[in-house]
């Protein structure tokens, strides 16, 4: 009975393509694991939303994917984070259910008395568990959060590198980029853009996102049910998305690829 639930698989929730940002970073550490991943694209973006559709999204992806047998859920978005992770830990309580923040802390405690930028959606920005993240860090560094909701959008067109793109990030991080020291990439679809964004920054800002601290958490509560799966053997990834159709998952498996 024990080894069937070390054998089922780890959900990987996000509002559509961000998470498998994350999920690479869980596949790298844990490869032997199985996951199930979930994207709602017919739904993103969820971070233009309201908080109650983003918990009711939320919410009723994770049932579905709770009814279908997981040993653990990844919220792998930050935005549905902020909306649902209380409600999604009281509901599934018997799983660890692990959520997302913008990786301010790191980039502030590296970067003291220096400017640093938090690129996220409108919702992650406005909601409480950001607040009470600037209310710990932001004496510490000039903390600058910048919604960046267009951004989501390029990713879900698969569209990583276009003159579109260029124009956009040039109008909103052009008035920061003689200053900015860092930037926090607060949102998962955010990583895919990593060069492009870059390159409208000064080339010594550091930039820093949260998927490799989420695996290693994901890691830390599995080890402490004792879920994780053994063996050397590579586990299964099962990709899904509300949109179904080739284009998407075609698009889902590159980008976990890339
Ligand atoms: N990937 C999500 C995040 O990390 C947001 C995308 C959206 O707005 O749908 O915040």
């Amino acid at each position: 009975m024990d080894n069937m639930k070390q054998d089922l698989p780890i959900a990987v929730f996000d509002s559509g393509l961000g998470g498998i940002s994350v999920l690479r970073e869980l596949r790298a550490l844990m490869p032997e694991e199985n996951y199930l991943y979930f994207g709602d694209s017919a739904n993103a973006p969820y971070g233009v939303r309201s908080l109650e559709d983003v918990r009711a999204l939320t919410i009723r992806a994770i049932s579905t994917l709770y009814n279908r047998g997981i040993k653990a859920a990844v919220i792998a978005c930050n935005t549905a984070t902020s909306a649902a992770i209380i409600p999604l830990r009281e509901q599934f309580a018997d799983i660890p259910v692990i959520g997302m923040e913008p990786a301010l802390k790191p980039a502030v405690l590296e970067h003291p008395h220096e400017c640093v930028l938090v690129l996220a959606t409108a919702l992650t920005l406005r909601e409480e568990k950001f607040s009470h993240l600037m209310e710990s860090y932001d004496r510490l560094a000039e903390v600058i959060s910048l919604p960046c909701p267009e951004l989501v959008e390029f990713v879900e067109r698969g569209e990583l590198d276009s003159p579109a793109l260029d124009a956009y990030l040039a109008e909103r991080l052009g008035p920061w980029r003689d200053r900015a020291d860092a930037a926090v990439l607060g949102c998962t679809h955010f990583p895919f853009l990593r060069e492009a964004i870059r390159k409208h920054l000064n080339p010594s800002a550091v930039l820093y996102d949260g998927g490799a601290g989420t695996a290693r958490q994901t890691r830390r509560q599995l080890e402490l049910r004792n879920l994780r799966r053994g063996g050397d053997d590579l586990g299964h990834v099962v990709i899904e998305n509300s949109l179904g159709t080739p284009e998407i998952l075609g698009r889902s498996c590159r980008l976990l690829e890339l």
